[in-house]
């Protein structure tokens, strides 16, 4: 048993919240409904601040360990690493485009759809296939390796209280809408 892998995939139901707010609000565009901007953008907000700083690195810390145990996943590792980093680059773009929105409301809503998309079926990958590997495989030395590697993360959204930047977002999650 990994607390390690257990916070990671707290922090994938969570993200998995944010992920079914950001398709809520595009599924309202096409609904004709207007977007909620400022929200969105804390949400992305969240991603660059939470999974992009703190969860991926820590994957990557994992990841590491994994390679060096089970060889025959090491071309799935370098994809899904390389992934943090696509990732990270979208979140980027988006945040960047909400704050700035030249593009349509149904093209930013395809966008973010796109996103969602992207998200998700990364996780899938990781919650299908590398962590139960890494569960199987990874002994208490690789563990405390990957915890001594990157500092306990505080999620500044879900971890307690919300810190007050997200405390919209937290009250609008919390209600299930948008
Ligand atoms: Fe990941
Ligand atoms: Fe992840």
């Amino acid at each position: 048993m990994s607390n390690t892998l257990d916070k990671l995939h707290i922090d994938h139901r969570n993200q998995a919240k944010l992920l079914q707010m950001v398709e809520r609000q595009a599924e309202g565009v096409r609904r004709g409904e207007e977007l909620d901007l400022p929200l969105l953008q804390l949400a992305l907000q969240y991603f660059q601040n939470y999974p992009d700083l703190l969860h991926h690195p820590k994957e990557d810390a994992l990841y590491e360990r994994l390679v060096a145990r089970d060889e025959s996943v090491a071309q799935q590792i370098t994809n899904i690493r390389q992934d943090h980093l696509r990732l990270a680059a979208e979140t980027d773009a988006i945040a960047d485009e909400l704050s700035r929105p030249y593009l349509t409301p149904l093209d930013l809503a395809g966008r973010l759809q796109r996103f969602v998309d992207h998200y998700r079926s990364h996780m899938t990958i990781e919650e299908a296939e590398l962590f139960p590997r890494a569960r199987t495989l990874l002994d208490a030395e690789d563990w405390a390796h990957v915890e001594a590697e990157i500092a306990p993360a505080v999620d500044p959204l879900f971890d307690g209280a919300a810190s007050s930047q997200y405390q919209r977002l937290f009250t609008a999650l919390v209600r299930g809408g948008s």
